[in-house]
């Protein structure tokens, strides 16, 4: 199936990144949210990248004022009648996004198909709260979806292969680099990663070695962009928590890690609240 129209709900970090990639590949979308203030916010991030480009001498003004014309901002459902695949992007609770894809379900065409961007929770469980669970698939981008290439596109227990090839080739379409995988704790690339930084802050925990230093070593030693300590700052260490606590299903070795269960207690979040692993002056 070609996607001609596409869809987004929730004008977040997430949801305003992913609206904008869909532009840049020439697709028209609706972006949806509860509030104006939020959705003025999500417009104001999509119109911010364009302008970066425009500014850097990448693409003109015309250009831009074009691709930003794409995305129709609304709070109601209305737009989505045509509308070929929708990104769900709502905060990561379970009742809310079922909320929302049985909200979808009614107002989507029924050969259109519904995706999630979860991190972690379980996209079988939104798809039985639709009535076509084979169009549910996940579609997991990474932050910042403008930039990151990779997509996660997850077969739930009900995902059929139309669907997966539909959801592959419009992730391909956006000029991102899709990898299938079958719906399990953490998906791929958290299961791993989250296991990687656990070990991380396991090892400074046992040896009180300082993380700028473990974050040093293996940014040299593994061609990493970042080290582990500041990569759980950035993503926000509410949402590794999170993610963590999905894979102890696993075994204990997958427990969260005492230091990071202890400061997202303290309120203690990462950049975006000025202190985690790290101190952030703003
Ligand atoms: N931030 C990340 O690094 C990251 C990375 C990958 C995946 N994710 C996942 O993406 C999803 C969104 O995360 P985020 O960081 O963009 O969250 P966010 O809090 O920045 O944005 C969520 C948006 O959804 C809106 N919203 C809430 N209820 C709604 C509803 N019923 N209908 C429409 N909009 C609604 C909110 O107003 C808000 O604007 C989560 O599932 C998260 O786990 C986040």
């Amino acid at each position: 199936m070609y996607v001609f129209k596409a869809g987004v709900v929730g004008a977040g970090a997430m949801g305003a990144e992913i609206a904008q990639a869909i532009t840049w590949s020439g697709l028209p979308v609706i972006l949806k949210d509860v509030d104006q203030a939020f959705l003025d916010k999500g417009m104001a991030r999509i119109k911010a990248i364009y302008q970066r480009r425009v500014n850097s001498g990448r693409m003109s003004q015309a250009d831009a004022d074009g691709k930003v014309a794409l995305v129709t901002p609304t709070l109601s459902y209305e737009a989505f009648k045509d509308v070929d695949l929708v990104i769900e992007a709502v905060p990561e609770k379970l009742d809310l996004k079922k909320r929302v894809f049985a909200d979808l379900d009614a107002a989507l065409p029924s050969m259109s198909i519904i995706a999630s961007n979860t991190s972690a929770l379980s996209i079988t469980a939104m798809a039985e709260a639709t009535r076509r669970p084979a169009k549910v698939v996940g579609l997991h981008f990474f932050y910042p979806a403008a930039v990151m290439k990779l997509v996660e596109v997850i077969a739930c227990k009900y995902t059929d292969e139309d669907t997966m090839d539909t959801a592959v080739e419009f992730v391909e379409g956006l000029r991102k680099l899709p990898v299938r995988v079958k719906e399990c704790p953490g998906f791929l690339v958290n299961r791993i990663l989250m296991a990687a930084m656990n070990q991380a802050i396991l090892f400074a925990e046992e040896t009180n070695l300082p993380k700028a230093e473990i974050d040093a070593v293996l940014k040299e030693k593994t061609g990493l962009p970042m080290g582990p300590f500041t990569l759980s700052d950035s993503l926000g260490l509410d949402i590794a928590l999170d993610v963590a606590q999905t894979l102890e299903v696993l075994g204990p070795r997958f427990a969260p890690p005492q230091s990071l269960v202890d400061l997202v207690k303290q309120g203690k979040l990462g950049a975006k609240t000025g202190e985690g692993f790290y101190t952030y002056t703003r």
